[in-house]
């Protein structure tokens, strides 16, 4: 089985996208995250670009670049060969990653030269790069419009000058699989008998989606390493997603006969981290990373994953580092997932009649509310069978009645009132924003402490109705963490309502698991 070598670029393509711009201590934060996913080469940056850059890539050197391979971007002159060599030089492992045009639009248009011009600009700047440094990347950028003798003579000219690796970029995203995958073989084929120490690498954008495709016809085709970002981020519409190409290989390894060293348990943290820090949200029905990618709501799919996972399920969560595939009770689920989800909540013991009953009053919940979490079945356990002894829990639930938010640059303010069992409480509090103010007031009503890891806000509909969806994660003081949602037309009150979500996820939990000891 080949391995296959991973450069992420997250540091240097992804921080191309506008409004991306990362501090210091969040590129290494990003870096560190990188190395725990085992990536082999972190490119960090375009140090020539500004001082900034040039100190967080020789920082991201010093303090990541004992084991992974650090590397850095230039353009084939000298100064910016002696800003990444300066930079990258701290790392045990440096390379020097340079590129330059092979299209006729980039030599004619974009460099105004002519191709022996750029040939020779292109082999010094190997040769000044390769006195520095052992390890060299050249990048044919354009490499996919490019003619394909002039390519070759490019690739032969730089290997002989000492280039160890040769990228060949599909710069604008316009390769299709096919071809793509065709060009790579005629290359391997050409670099191997030229020198078969010489990497071959890829690199490809995602201008009509593409990228992950052509990416895996290169690794059929011979490449040896591959360009991607975490979660496809990149100039324009983006890189080839890392989650999609080493997941794609993890799944289909007898295709490609090919793998990654990639730990593949770290992407989804990865995933987040990236998306927290540079603001750019993961579309929901990303693959591998998006929130949607392991969730099933179709009531045909939710019965048949019940039976048994691999028939909708390909690649496990747990694979990714997601905590478990996830059911989301809707309109649209059937009798067979209310059914699980009601044994997950310790409910078993029921007549077909009782069920019925149940299940009818879901699915009004279920319209109403439009997707319906574990305490809602307590609810209607105890309000449709009122069975005694299950559903014990039922008072310890909350529920908000009414709520109110003072928004002001000054003082934030909210107030909450909140039933538990036959018990009103109320609360009112300030907070450092409209949310602070409602969490600090649902904490002091419930008296139940969740400190807020993370906070998303979806617009799932459009128009008038607009319906927003708040994801909150949460860990309790007993160090577990929850992660609940809720949906409302006022964002304000579906924030609200996640907080509550999780505080009766929690003591749900905390009955169930009672109960299961008892059993025991
Ligand atoms: O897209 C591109 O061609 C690049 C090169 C620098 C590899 O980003
Ligand atoms: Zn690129």
């Amino acid at each position: 089985m080949r391995k296959i070598m991973v450069l992420d670029t997250t540091l240097r393509d992804g921080e191309q996208v506008p409004g991306a711009k990362l501090n210091l201590y969040e590129k290494l934060e990003i870096a560190t995250q990188l190395k725990k996913l085992n990536v082999d080469i972190i490119e960090a940056g375009f140090p020539a670009s500004s001082a900034g850059d040039f100190k967080a890539v020789a920082e991201i050197a010093k303090k990541v670049g004992d084991e992974v391979m650090i590397t850095a971007l230039a353009r084939a002159v000298k100064n910016d060969i002696d800003a990444v060599y300066h930079s990258v030089k701290h790392a045990r492992r440096p390379l020097i990653h340079i590129v330059l045009g092979t299209s006729d639009v980039h030599v004619e248009k974009k460099l105004r030269k002519t191709r022996e011009q750029i040939l020779e600009q292109g082999v010094e700047a190997v040769k000044y790069a390769k006195s520095l440094c052992p390890y060299v990347q050249y990048s044919t950028e354009d490499a996919s419009r490019s003619d394909f003798d002039y390519l070759w003579q490019t690739i032969e000219a730089v290997v002989k000058a000492g280039a160890t690796m040769i990228n060949i970029p599909d710069t604008v995203g316009y390769a299709v699989p096919e071809e793509f995958g065709e060009l790579i073989r005629k290359i391997n084929e050409r670099l191997k008998n030229l020198n078969p120490d010489v990497i071959l690498s890829v690199h490809c954008h995602n201008d009509t989606g593409l990228a992950t495709a052509n990416t895996l016809a290169a690794i059929k085709n011979g490449a040896d390493k591959v360009e991607c970002t975490i979660n496809g981020i990149g100039e324009r519409a983006g890189n080839a997603a890392l989650e999609e190409v080493v997941m794609g290989l993890f799944l289909r390894k007898d295709y490609y006969q090919a793998t990654t060293g990639i730990v593949t348990t770290e992407i989804k943290k990865t995933s987040r981290l990236v998306s927290a820090l540079m603001g750019l949200d993961v579309q929901v029905n990303k693959a591998i990373v998006g929130d949607n990618a392991f969730a099933h709501s179709s009531g045909i799919h939710q019965d048949g994953l019940l039976k048994s996972r691999d028939a909708y399920e390909v690649i496990h969560p747990e694979d990714v580092g997601v905590e478990d595939m996830e059911i989301i009770l809707t309109a649209r689920s059937g009798r067979h997932a209310v059914k699980n989800a009601l044994a997950k909540v310790g409910f078993t013991n029921y007549t077909d009649e009782e069920f019925e009953k149940i299940f009818a009053r879901f699915l009004d919940l279920a319209d109403a509310k439009k997707e319906v979490y574990n305490h809602d079945l307590y609810h209607i356990i105890q309000s449709t069978v009122k069975r005694n002894g299950h559903g014990a829990g039922v008072n310890d639930l909350y529920e908000l009645v009414d709520m109110q938010v003072i928004v002001n640059n000054n003082f934030p303010s909210a107030s909450v009132k909140i039933r538990k069992g036959d018990e009103m409480l109320a609360s009112s509090n300030m907070g450092d924003g409209a949310v602070d103010a409602l969490y600090t007031a649902i904490k002091e009503a419930t008296g139940i402490h969740l400190d807020l890891l993370e906070y998303k806000l979806n617009s799932i509909s459009r128009g008038k109705e607009a319906l927003g969806r708040v994801s909150i994660k949460v860990r309790h003081d007993n160090g577990k963490i929850y992660s609940s949602k809720a949906v409302d037309t006022d964002i304000l009150k579906a924030s609200a309502l996640a907080y509550v979500n999780a505080v009766n996820m929690a003591i749900v939990d905390d009955i169930v698991s009672k109960q299961e000891e008892e059993v025991v």
